[in-house]
């Protein structure tokens, strides 16, 4: 084992069809843990590629009614864009039809065959001839075929097999005394409990008369080899055995390779037989994550559910995305897909908490102190536990990675993240950037903000690379330093005094959810909404004001109107814009992330040309204004009365 290096893999995948939802979470995925090891140092190779023989691409190749060989070129394509899209870094792209792989199969091949390992031997089989399949006498349905339930053909075939059975007791042993070897623990029960039956041969050609789209055996040239036996053998062709063996010893053993449940029996059972037949170590862990479910349902063409992952980083960014697969599934179970629950999570983690701290403390760096990173004092005891939660992460999210709970990893950091809302607002650095004697505090908050940004940043990068970039570029980080090097994160006070801050761009543009529908009436006139005189009123009357809480999500100073904030608000689904004559009272910094009171059914209004829909509540008296706040935390949309 060489546990400083670091070789990750994926399934190939079969090019019947074009790439889904499923195959781009599994190759983000190891993307994530390659782009990780990297940042750790250590030597990475990450390997995927596509599975380009047997029956169901000759199918798809059939009906589309050109050859299988263009079937695999016109799909391939469709994966290496998606792969280059999505930005995965994988080191080697591998194809079954390419010489360099088909050569060590039939290498390979040919040796168990001179060693005993595969043998020939002829049994009764039944064809159907419409479906064009083999069956076992098992298999049959009422003596039928159990797909279209007509007449079958008796048939006496010949075939090859690996005598994979006679390996059974030693790969039982080999999974009690491994047990990193097949992850989650409940795949690995699932395994031994397939090999507590008797474990049989397998059958590993396919006569040409059947299915010619293969490779061909060395030793009988009717024959093609069978897929899995085919397809298994990628993750070592591709990296030297049988032709380079000093890059072969680089890499192998894998150190993972990762897989989803579907294909848990190959890869637990078939391979690591072939693997000790061949006489080569076994890999360290093969890990089988769940399923990806469409709300509850199963993806499939015939639902029309299938999540297309092209359109969903066109829609919605790549790193969003990338994001949002990390962060969802808990590695080893099935998790659900909906457009819903993406915009759901996307507003809460990424526009609300990580977007809106960026965005506070890099403006209000950028205004206080001329665009540079100020020099500021020590951190103290304000400080102590926004460190430890940031620090925290750091090592969170080493050990998570370590165990494979990346969802875990990630919500330590974004746990991170919400401790710096809340340092922030509780040092309300708003009241000391109007203090000319309180500068040097003014700057030790937003370094310890913008520390804690750096670390997240550099933690989330393998996840968000491009955004973290983007992140750690507007803190003013050097551009050697943009991709972090995993040491530079477990230290606080990585920032450097003095360097100018980049651009800002808007991180994350909130997404809504549901655009708020046009206002039905024409925009009334101020004079309208003007309240009446005190005049005493009966209850009918009052419940004709509907009141909300409401959650600032934005807010900002009005162009040319001093007074004004325009603000937009979250009211349960709804986002609204509402503008407030608030400005002499409270900055858009500190409005960000507060619940309000609205008054939600007032007619529409312009103020200064901008649309106002609604009404904040506060209270005034002379010269103060505060705006009504519900006394504890409180949903927005609530309703008041
Ligand atoms: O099985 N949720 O290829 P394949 C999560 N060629 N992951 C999913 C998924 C879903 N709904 N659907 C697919 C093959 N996947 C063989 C592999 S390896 C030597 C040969 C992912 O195109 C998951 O990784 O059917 C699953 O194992 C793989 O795609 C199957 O891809
Ligand atoms: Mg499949």
């Amino acid at each position: 084992m060489k546990p400083e290096h670091f070789y990750v893999t994926t399934p190939i995948y079969y090019v019947n069809d074009k790439p889904h939802i499923g195959h781009a979470y599994t190759t983000i995925l190891a993307d994530v843990l390659a782009r990780y090891h990297r940042l750790l140092g250590e030597p990475t190779h990450f390997l995927t590629g596509t599975d380009e023989h047997g029956q169901k691409v000759q199918q798809a190749a059939q009906a589309h009614g050109i050859t299988p060989q263009e079937q695999c070129d016109q799909t391939v394509v469709r994966f290496q864009e998606l792969w280059t899209k999505l930005d995965i870094t994988h080191d080697d792209f591998i194809r079954t039809t390419e010489p360099r792989h088909k050569r060590v199969v039939q290498a390979i091949l040919q040796d168990l065959w001179d060693r005993g390992e595969i043998y020939a031997d002829e049994y009764v089989g039944w064809y159907c001839v419409p479906c064009e399949r083999f069956f076992m006498e098992k298999d049959l349905v009422d003596g039928k075929c159990p797909d279209c339930n007509r007449a079958v053909e008796k048939l006496l075939e010949k075939n090859y097999f690996f005598r994979m059975g006679k390996y059974q007791e030693w790969l039982v042993r080999h999974i009690e005394e491994h047990p990193e070897f097949i992850q989650p623990e409940h795949r690995r029960q699932e395994t031994l409990g397939f090999l507590r039956q008797p474990l049989g041969d397998l059958c590993i050609s396919r006569p040409k008369s059947r299915l010619s789209w293969g490779i061909d055996l060395p030793f009988d040239q009717d024959y093609v080899t069978y897929v899995w036996f085919d397809a298994l053998v990628n993750y070592i062709s591709a990296v030297g055995y049988g032709a380079d063996e000093a890059r072969f010893a680089a890499w192998w053993p894998a150190s993972y390779h990762l897989i989803g449940k579907d294909i848990l029996t190959t890869h637990t059972v078939y391979w690591p037989t072939m693997l000790k037949a061949m006489g080569v170590e076994l890999p360290r862990t093969i890990f089988a994550h769940g399923w990806w479910l469409v709300g509850r349902d199963k993806m499939s063409k015939s639902l029309g559910n299938v999540v297309n992952p092209m359109e969903m980083a066109d829609t919605y960014g790549v790193d969003a995305f990338r994001y949002f697969l990390m962060a969802e599934m808990t590695l080893g179970q099935d998790a659900s897909f909906t457009e819903e629950a993406f915009v759901t999570r996307y507003n809460a983690d990424l526009a609300n908490d990580l977007g809106n701290l960026t965005s506070r403390v890099v403006k209000m760096m950028a205004r206080s102190f001329a665009d540079k990173v100020p020099a500021a004092p020590a951190a103290g005891a304000d400080e102590e536990e926004l460190i430890a939660a940031t620090l925290g992460a750091v090592n969170h999210m080493r050990d998570y990675l370590n165990a494979m709970q990346l969802d875990r990893g990630v919500a330590e950091v974004l746990g991170a993240v919400r401790a710096a809302n809340r340092y922030f607002d509780r040092m309300q650095p708003w009241v000391l950037a109007k203090d000319p004697a309180r500068q040097a505090e003014l700057a030790r908050v937003l370094c310890s903000a913008g520390e804690c940004l750096r670390i997240v940043a550099g933690l989330l990068y393998p996840v968000m690379p491009e955004k973290m970039r983007a992140l750690r570029a507007a803190l003013g980080l050097p551009e050697n330093q943009l991709e972090p090097h995993l040491e530079t994160l477990a230290v606080w006070n990585g920032l450097v005094a003095g360097a100018e801050l980049g651009p800002l761009e808007t991180l994350f543009p909130r997404i809504d959810a549901k655009k708020p529908e046009p206002p039905a009436a024409k925009p009334a006139k101020a004079k309208e909404q003007a309240p009446a005189g005190v005049q005493l009123i009966d209850f009918a009357t009052f419940t004709k004001v509907k009141l909300a809480t409401a959650l600032i999500r934005e807010a900002e100073r009005v162009e040319g109107a001093d007074k004004l904030l325009k603000l937009q608000v979250q009211v349960g689904a709804e986002m609204r814009q509402v503008v407030a004559g608030i400005a002499k009272y409270y900055s858009p910094e500190e409005l960000v992330g507060k619940t309000v009171v609205l008054v939600a059914n007032l007619k529409p209004a312009r103020l200064f040309g901008l649309e106002s829909n609604g009404m904040l509540l506060a209270a005034r008296a002379g010269k103060a204004l505060r705006l009504l706040t519900p006394d504890g935390e409180m949903a927005s949309g609530a309703e008041i009365g």
